[in-house]
């Protein structure tokens, strides 16, 4: 038996020797120190020797055991040491993360990207409040009471005199009670209408426009809109000035572009006539003037109101006006 111990021993400590993970050290435990281990069994099997040899046999085993178990706990501090070791491992020549970028919205891009254009022809921006008295969002805009054009715009009523503004041609009015002529104002913002179908939100994004000054003309006008399109949509896209009615320009005009999916053919987007109509337009009415006492004598002007979701529809060929507000990254992600 001794001779066996001895041997148990020396081949335990070339397996130990060996080891270098945690996982081979618990194997190890197990197989020579655990309950069942070989250790065990042969300090158990010494009860069955001659009385006269048990004394040396148990000196021996203690002896093995105590050796074995020194070396094992070296051996698990080693390991412990080296696992930690890796841990705390840093290849400082490992290029950083970069933080992942947002970026904004297409619709917010593209409300930017207008009123960049306006600001650099001379315009400043201004705002409004989204809830707006009756009289600034119709009466003031020349859209009386009853006005078969309030029809067109299908109102959220807060109380009979206050409204969620169907447009942000309310900020006009605001703008010229505060100041006199000259006026030169950009005016973007939400607007809301109770609609809501395939091609409709109940909010959505316009940009209102607004020049007065002694001697504006409807040629002034041409001009500033065929400026717009061009920055907008390239120097080559033909537009066209089609009459129309608003209440509070007069004369009105609608301004269509060269379809941007057909190039005129005609195609679903533009239905079929080859143009797409991108914003209302007019020389200010002198009933509008009479509102915030601006003399029409002295003074003339144009305004102007664009759909922000058509215009970023049309510039990104995107053909659902949902995808903007459905908060999708993977549509988001593209602009
Ligand atoms: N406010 C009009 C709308 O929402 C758009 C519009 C048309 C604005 C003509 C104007 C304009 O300033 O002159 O339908």
């Amino acid at each position: 038996m001794k001779q066996e111990l001895i041997e148990v021993k020396e081949k335990a400590l070339i397996e130990l020797s060996k080891i270098n993970d945690r996982n081979a050290l618990e194997e190890f435990r197990i197989k020579y120190l655990g309950k069942k281990g070989l250790i065990t069994l042969y300090s158990k099997r010494i009860g069955e020797l001659p009385p006269n040899e048990r004394p040396e046999a148990g000196r021996i085993c203690n002896q093995v055991k105590k050796e074995i178990s020194s070396l094992f706990k070296e051996k698990k501090e080693e390991i412990e040491a080296q696992e930690k070791a890796k841990r705390f491992e840093i290849d400082v020549t490992l290029p950083g993360r970069a933080i992942p970028r947002g970026h904004l919205h297409p619709i917010t891009q593209t409300i930017k990207d207008i009123c960049d254009i306006f600001t650099r022809m001379g315009y400043t921006i201004v705002k409004g409040p989204n809830v707006e008295l009756d009289y600034y969002n119709f009466e003031a805009l020349n859209i009386p009471k009853d006005h078969p054009a309030r029809d067109m715009q299908d109102t959220f009523y807060i109380s009979k005199n206050v409204v969620l503004r169907t447009h942000t041609s309310p900020i006009q009015i605001r703008v010229m009670e505060k100041q006199q002529p000259p006026v030169q104002i950009i005016a973007p913002g939400k607007v809301y209408r109770h609609d809501s179908d395939i091609s409709h939100t109940p909010m959505f994004h316009q940009v209102e426009g607004l020049l007065v000054d002694k001697g504006v003309s409807f040629a002034d006008l041409k001009g500033t809109l065929t400026a717009f399109v061009h920055e907008m949509f390239g120097k080559g896209t033909e537009l066209r000035f089609r009459p129309s009615f608003f209440p509070f320009t007069e004369p009105s005009a609608e301004v269509d572009i060269r379809c941007v999916i057909c190039g005129g053919e005609g195609c679903r987007t533009c239905g079929g006539t080859g143009w797409l109509e991108i914003l209302g337009s007019g020389m200010v009415d002198p009933e509008v003037f009479g509102f915030v006492d601006y003399d029409p004598e002295r003074y003339t002007g144009f305004a102007f109101g664009m759909g922000v979701e058509r215009i970023a529809m049309l510039r990104y060929q995107i053909n659902d006006i949902h995808l903007f507000f459905r908060n999708e990254v993977m549509f988001l992600k593209q602009f």
